[in-house]
């Protein structure tokens, strides 16, 4: 069995891209979160997948929803990436975001956006992992944001040499 902390400090030392993830509640307001567990699954169909803690307040909607979009953030979106990871505020009064044509909301700024539909979910411990063909995408190819030990940033000079 491995212990808890070696586990967490090998995935902690595992650098990602951040994203924010959104959707719609039933009422029709906008949910988001910020997920570092986004991957991508298949080319043929396309499929990405992220889980989701059980613990977040919208994991119902988001597991209920067959429509959400995943926000790839740019470089400077270090603010993005905290607000939609802080609880207790109103996430959507502090951006600028607009629905889109699948009235999905869609948050300004982004590096990439690929706009998904349900494929799939699966019960994993404690998260829910859930996988969405992709429907629609943009690609602003703005310097992605870096999530490495708890800190984020820009990619280092040296990988543009
Ligand atoms: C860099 C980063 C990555 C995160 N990745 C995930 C993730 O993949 N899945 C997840 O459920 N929560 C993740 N979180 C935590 C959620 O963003 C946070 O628990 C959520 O916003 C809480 O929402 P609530 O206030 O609606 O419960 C991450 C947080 C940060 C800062």
């Amino acid at each position: 069995m491995a212990e808890e902390t070696t586990f967490r400090n090998i995935m902690g030392n595992y650098p990602t891209g951040v994203t924010v993830v959104t959707a719609n509640t039933p009422e029709g307001e906008p949910v988001g979160l910020t997920v570092n567990s986004f991957t991508s699954v298949s080319m043929n169909p396309k499929l990405i997948s992220w889980a989701i803690d059980k613990n977040v307040s919208t994991h119902d909607v988001f597991v209920k929803q067959q429509h959400f979009a995943v926000h790839t953030l740019a470089h400077d979106q270090g603010d993005v990436c905290m607000l939609f990871a802080t609880k207790g505020t109103d996430r959507f009064s502090q951006v600028q975001w607009s629905p889109s044509a699948n009235n999905v909301p869609v948050i300004d700024g982004y590096s990439g956006l690929l706009e998904c539909k349900v494929y799939d979910t699966i019960e994993a411990g404690d998260h829910t992992i859930i996988i969405g063909e992709v429907i629609q995408a943009v690609d602003n190819e703005t310097a992605p944001l870096l999530y490495h030990k708890r800190t984020f940033g820009p990619v280092p000079e040296e990988f543009y040499k």
